[in-house]
Protein backbone atom coordinates (compact mmCIF):
# COMPACT_ATOMS: atom_id res chain seq x y z
CA UNK A 1 0.00 0.00 0.00
CA UNK A 2 2.53 2.58 -0.56
CA UNK A 3 3.92 5.19 -3.06
CA UNK A 4 7.20 5.95 -4.92
CA UNK A 5 7.25 9.58 -5.50
CA UNK A 6 9.50 10.83 -8.40
CA UNK A 7 11.07 14.19 -8.16
CA UNK A 8 13.38 16.62 -9.79
CA UNK A 9 14.06 19.45 -7.34
CA UNK A 10 13.11 20.93 -4.72
CA UNK A 11 10.77 18.17 -2.41
CA UNK A 12 8.62 20.83 -0.90
CA UNK A 13 5.11 18.19 -1.84
CA UNK A 14 7.13 15.61 -1.15
CA UNK A 15 7.84 16.51 2.71
CA UNK A 16 3.89 17.26 2.51
CA UNK A 17 3.29 13.60 1.72
CA UNK A 18 5.70 12.42 3.84
CA UNK A 19 4.60 14.92 6.87
CA UNK A 20 0.83 13.59 6.36
CA UNK A 21 1.97 10.45 7.49
CA UNK A 22 1.63 8.58 4.05
CA UNK A 23 3.52 5.78 3.50
CA UNK A 24 6.33 6.92 0.96
CA UNK A 25 8.48 3.86 0.33
CA UNK A 26 11.04 5.42 -2.01
CA UNK A 27 11.96 8.22 -3.82
CA UNK A 28 13.20 8.74 -7.20
CA UNK A 29 14.72 11.84 -8.87
CA UNK A 30 16.18 12.20 -12.25
CA UNK A 31 18.53 15.15 -11.15
CA UNK A 32 21.15 13.50 -8.30
CA UNK A 33 21.02 17.21 -6.85
CA UNK A 34 17.19 17.61 -6.34
CA UNK A 35 16.90 18.54 -2.38
CA UNK A 36 14.21 16.38 -2.11
CA UNK A 37 15.82 13.79 -1.93
CA UNK A 38 17.99 15.36 0.94
CA UNK A 39 14.43 15.28 2.64
CA UNK A 40 13.81 11.65 2.39
CA UNK A 41 17.71 11.09 3.20
CA UNK A 42 17.08 12.74 6.94
CA UNK A 43 13.96 10.25 7.22
CA UNK A 44 15.43 7.38 5.79
CA UNK A 45 13.67 6.81 3.22
CA UNK A 46 14.58 4.86 0.70
CA UNK A 47 16.39 6.99 -2.62
CA UNK A 48 17.10 6.42 -5.77
CA UNK A 49 19.01 8.47 -8.86
CA UNK A 50 17.98 7.80 -12.82
CA UNK A 51 20.16 10.77 -14.34
CA UNK A 52 17.84 10.38 -17.91
CA UNK A 53 21.09 12.28 -19.69
CA UNK A 54 22.66 9.46 -19.19
CA UNK A 55 20.33 7.31 -21.36
CA UNK A 56 20.43 6.77 -24.98
CA UNK A 57 16.58 7.47 -25.62
CA UNK A 58 13.59 8.60 -23.45
CA UNK A 59 12.65 5.05 -23.56
CA UNK A 60 15.76 3.41 -22.48
CA UNK A 61 15.27 6.35 -19.37
CA UNK A 62 11.71 4.59 -18.69
CA UNK A 63 12.74 1.44 -18.69
CA UNK A 64 15.52 1.94 -16.00
CA UNK A 65 12.87 3.92 -14.08
CA UNK A 66 10.10 1.27 -14.05
CA UNK A 67 12.61 -1.37 -12.68
CA UNK A 68 13.34 1.16 -10.07
CA UNK A 69 9.60 1.54 -9.45
CA UNK A 70 8.87 -1.86 -9.48
CA UNK A 71 11.32 -2.85 -6.69
CA UNK A 72 9.17 -1.36 -4.56
CA UNK A 73 5.87 -2.42 -5.54
CA UNK A 74 4.50 0.72 -5.06
CA UNK A 75 0.84 1.39 -5.32
CA UNK A 76 0.80 4.32 -6.04
CA UNK A 77 3.09 6.36 -8.14
CA UNK A 78 2.80 9.97 -7.49
CA UNK A 79 5.13 13.04 -9.36
CA UNK A 80 5.78 15.75 -7.48
CA UNK A 81 7.80 18.01 -9.31
CA UNK A 82 8.99 15.57 -11.74
CA UNK A 83 10.35 17.74 -15.17
CA UNK A 84 10.23 14.81 -17.44
CA UNK A 85 7.54 13.90 -19.78
CA UNK A 86 6.49 9.96 -19.90
CA UNK A 87 5.89 8.60 -23.06
CA UNK A 88 2.37 7.44 -23.71
CA UNK A 89 3.75 3.67 -23.27
CA UNK A 90 5.05 4.62 -19.79
CA UNK A 91 1.80 6.15 -18.82
CA UNK A 92 -0.34 3.24 -20.07
CA UNK A 93 1.68 0.42 -18.31
CA UNK A 94 1.27 2.44 -15.35
CA UNK A 95 -2.46 4.04 -15.76
CA UNK A 96 -4.46 4.52 -12.94
CA UNK A 97 -1.58 4.58 -10.37
CA UNK A 98 -0.16 7.79 -11.50
CA UNK A 99 -0.76 10.88 -9.94
CA UNK A 100 0.63 14.62 -10.77
CA UNK A 101 0.36 18.09 -8.71
CA UNK A 102 0.21 21.10 -11.31
CA UNK A 103 0.12 24.44 -10.50
CA UNK A 104 -2.81 25.83 -12.19
CA UNK A 105 -6.80 25.36 -11.88
CA UNK A 106 -5.97 22.67 -15.32
CA UNK A 107 -6.90 22.72 -18.07
CA UNK A 108 -5.87 26.17 -17.92
CA UNK A 109 -2.21 26.72 -17.74
CA UNK A 110 -1.16 23.55 -18.84
CA UNK A 111 3.03 23.87 -19.07
CA UNK A 112 5.67 26.41 -17.12
CA UNK A 113 5.84 29.29 -15.69
CA UNK A 114 1.65 29.17 -14.91
CA UNK A 115 2.26 31.95 -12.22
CA UNK A 116 3.26 34.74 -14.06
CA UNK A 117 1.08 33.25 -16.88
CA UNK A 118 -1.91 33.60 -15.06
CA UNK A 119 -1.18 37.00 -14.34
CA UNK A 120 -0.57 37.90 -17.56
CA UNK A 121 -3.90 36.52 -18.94
CA UNK A 122 -5.86 38.75 -16.05
CA UNK A 123 -7.40 36.09 -14.34
CA UNK A 124 -8.62 36.12 -10.95
CA UNK A 125 -8.77 32.74 -9.49
CA UNK A 126 -5.56 30.64 -10.13
CA UNK A 127 -4.63 27.27 -8.21
CA UNK A 128 -3.51 23.79 -8.13
CA UNK A 129 -5.22 20.35 -9.49
CA UNK A 130 -4.21 16.57 -8.48
CA UNK A 131 -4.70 14.77 -11.43
CA UNK A 132 -4.63 10.95 -12.94
CA UNK A 133 -1.82 11.45 -15.69
CA UNK A 134 -2.64 10.72 -19.26
CA UNK A 135 -0.47 10.63 -22.23
CA UNK A 136 -1.05 14.23 -22.80
CA UNK A 137 1.00 16.60 -20.54
CA UNK A 138 -1.23 18.29 -17.63
CA UNK A 139 -4.36 16.83 -18.55
CA UNK A 140 -5.93 13.73 -17.09
CA UNK A 141 -9.38 13.24 -15.04
CA UNK A 142 -8.97 15.70 -12.10
CA UNK A 143 -9.19 14.46 -8.41
CA UNK A 144 -9.08 18.07 -6.82
CA UNK A 145 -8.57 21.17 -6.66
CA UNK A 146 -7.58 24.19 -4.90
CA UNK A 147 -8.41 27.52 -5.87
CA UNK A 148 -6.79 30.42 -4.66
CA UNK A 149 -7.68 34.16 -5.36
CA UNK A 150 -5.35 36.81 -7.31
CA UNK A 151 -4.82 39.74 -5.20
CA UNK A 152 -4.47 43.11 -7.08
CA UNK A 153 -0.45 44.05 -7.69
CA UNK A 154 0.28 40.32 -7.25
CA UNK A 155 3.52 39.13 -8.22
CA UNK A 156 4.32 36.00 -9.80
CA UNK A 157 6.08 34.93 -6.58
CA UNK A 158 3.64 35.86 -4.17
CA UNK A 159 0.82 34.35 -5.76
CA UNK A 160 3.36 31.00 -6.57
CA UNK A 161 3.86 31.10 -2.75
CA UNK A 162 0.23 31.30 -1.87
CA UNK A 163 -0.75 28.45 -4.42
CA UNK A 164 2.19 26.24 -2.94
CA UNK A 165 0.65 26.03 0.24
CA UNK A 166 -2.67 25.04 -1.21
CA UNK A 167 -0.93 22.22 -2.93
CA UNK A 168 0.07 20.76 0.35
CA UNK A 169 -3.17 20.17 1.57
CA UNK A 170 -4.75 19.37 -1.49
CA UNK A 171 -2.06 16.43 -2.92
CA UNK A 172 -2.01 14.36 0.76
CA UNK A 173 -5.62 14.33 0.88
CA UNK A 174 -5.88 13.48 -2.48
CA UNK A 175 -3.08 10.71 -2.23
CA UNK A 176 -4.65 9.29 0.58
CA UNK A 177 -8.28 8.69 -1.28
CA UNK A 178 -6.54 6.89 -3.63
CA UNK A 179 -5.11 4.45 -0.96
CA UNK A 180 -8.00 4.13 1.10
CA UNK A 181 -9.50 2.87 -2.63
CA UNK A 182 -12.08 6.15 -2.58
CA UNK A 183 -11.17 7.33 -6.37
CA UNK A 184 -14.16 6.46 -8.61
CA UNK A 185 -12.78 6.83 -11.87
CA UNK A 186 -15.69 6.93 -14.87
CA UNK A 187 -15.76 8.70 -18.00
CA UNK A 188 -12.53 10.93 -17.43
CA UNK A 189 -14.67 11.91 -14.37
CA UNK A 190 -13.39 11.54 -10.72
CA UNK A 191 -15.59 11.07 -7.93
CA UNK A 192 -14.87 10.49 -4.04
CA UNK A 193 -16.72 7.54 -2.32
CA UNK A 194 -18.41 9.60 0.55
CA UNK A 195 -18.50 12.58 -1.10
CA UNK A 196 -15.70 14.24 0.65
CA UNK A 197 -14.98 17.72 -1.07
CA UNK A 198 -12.87 17.83 -3.98
CA UNK A 199 -12.39 21.68 -3.96
CA UNK A 200 -10.81 23.76 -1.27
CA UNK A 201 -11.41 27.36 -0.87
CA UNK A 202 -8.77 28.56 1.40
CA UNK A 203 -10.27 31.85 3.43
CA UNK A 204 -8.48 34.99 1.89
C1 LIG B 1 5.08 22.36 -7.71
O1 LIG B 1 4.62 23.67 -7.93
C2 LIG B 1 4.25 21.37 -8.47
O2 LIG B 1 2.92 21.74 -8.59
C3 LIG B 1 4.90 21.38 -9.82
O3 LIG B 1 6.29 21.49 -9.56
C4 LIG B 1 6.47 22.14 -8.31
C5 LIG B 1 7.29 21.22 -7.46
O4 LIG B 1 7.63 21.79 -6.21
N1 LIG B 1 4.56 20.20 -10.58
P1 LIG B 1 8.22 20.88 -5.07
O5 LIG B 1 9.47 20.22 -5.65
O6 LIG B 1 7.19 19.89 -4.66
O7 LIG B 1 8.59 21.84 -3.97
Amino acid sequence: MSIVVLISGRGSNLQALIEAGLPVAAVISNVAEAKGLEIARARGIATRVIEHGRFASREAFETALAAQIADFSPRLIALAGFMRVLTPGFVQRHRERLLNIHPSLLPAFPGLDTHARALAAGVKLHGCTVHFVTAEVDYGPIVMQAAVRVRPGDSAAALAARVLEQEHVVYPRAARWFLEDRLVLRDGIVTVKGNDAQLVVPAD
